[in-house]
């Protein structure tokens, strides 16, 4: 299901774009796994900078349009900022703010979460961040959910000791399973928020938590990072949790004042059923 429904101007021209902004784009990431740091250090003859690559690699999975990590490598600039998306247009607007606003520490990956074995050599990332990420709330879709336990233990090969994945979410019933997925896959929490606005106002906004917002969106939380690694019984309690988003909905569908990314026409059809007298068709 593709959630990015964007806009686009009248003469958009994708290839020409990508090739306009080709400098904040990385096409040959496996080429770099393992030395984004180093590899990514703008060389500049006349900066005697003693250091040489990086302190940190930041990645934001499904970086959408790059407003959140353009926000980020600005405040942070001794550290690189990469935005990974699965769709070419995302990447395009992306790399257009990084060249505009001369980010020497954005760059911008154009593969899906899958490819990441290839990209990123083990403990290399200091922390990974799923803002609003694509909820896939059919139950035949849930591995692709990155809060998946299976791609929750993925990330932790690649994440430095102490590294984070944080979530941001609109959707508290991805909120909820995520909370079953993360311990499943040996993290410890270290902190799990229904209003992350309030309590973590530090994170910049997102184009689709603006989008979100203002139609009466809450964005749910959760930051964790790796404990021990957990046995089989442990990662098969993840698999085995409920996977169907729409069993996470409350019962009265009719109380809920904003409905979730991803879950309008299914809770449209539970009400019109319900309005009917029909029960919900289970196990969507
Ligand atoms: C709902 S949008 C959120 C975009 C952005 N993070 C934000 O908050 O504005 C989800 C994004 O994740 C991307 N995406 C979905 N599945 C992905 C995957 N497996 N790997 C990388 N990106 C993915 C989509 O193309 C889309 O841009």
């Amino acid at each position: 299901m593709g959630l990015t429904h964007i806009r686009l101007p009248k003469n958009f021209n994708l290839d020409e774009r990508l090739e306009r902004y080709a400098d904040a784009i990385e096409t040959n990431a496996p080429a770099l796994a393992g030395r984004w740091a180093e590899a990514c250090w703008p060389l500049e003859p006349q900066r005697e900078d003693a250091r040489a690559a990086y302190a940190e690699v930041h990645l934001d999975l499904g970086c959408g349009k790059g407003s959140f990590i353009a926000q980020c490598a600005h405040r942070k600039p001794e550290a690189l900022h990469l935005g990974m998306d699965v769709e070419p247009i995302c990447i395009a607007y992306a790399a257009q703010r990084a060249c505009e606003e001369r980010l020497r520490n954005m760059v911008l990956i154009p593969r899906g979460a899958d490819a990441l074995p290839q990209l990123f050599a083990a403990g290399e990332l200091f922390a990974i961040t799923l803002n609003f990420p694509t909820p896939y709330p059919k139950r035949h879709h849930a591995r692709r959910r990155l809060v998946n336990v299976d791609h929750l233990l993925g990330f932790r090969q690649l994440l430095a000791p102490g590294g984070t994945v944080t979530l941001r979410t609109d959707s508290q019933p991805l909120w909820e399973y995520a909370k079953s997925q993360f311990p499943a896959a040996g993290y410890e929490m270290l902190w799990i928020s229904d209003d992350v606005r309030a309590e973590h106002p530090e994170f910049p906004e997102t184009e689709y938590e603006r989008r979100l917002t203002e139609k009466g969106a809450h964005v749910y939380g959760i930051c964790a990072t790796p404990g021990p690694a957990p046995d089989d019984a442990r990662i098969q309690e993840g698999r085995d949790a409920e996977q169907s988003l729409m069993r996470y909905l409350p019962d009265d569908l009719f109380s809920l004042d904003y409905v979730p990314l991803g879950m309008e026409a299914a809770v449209e059809n539970f009400r019109n059923r319900e309005r009917k007298g029909k029960k919900r068709i289970p196990g969507e």
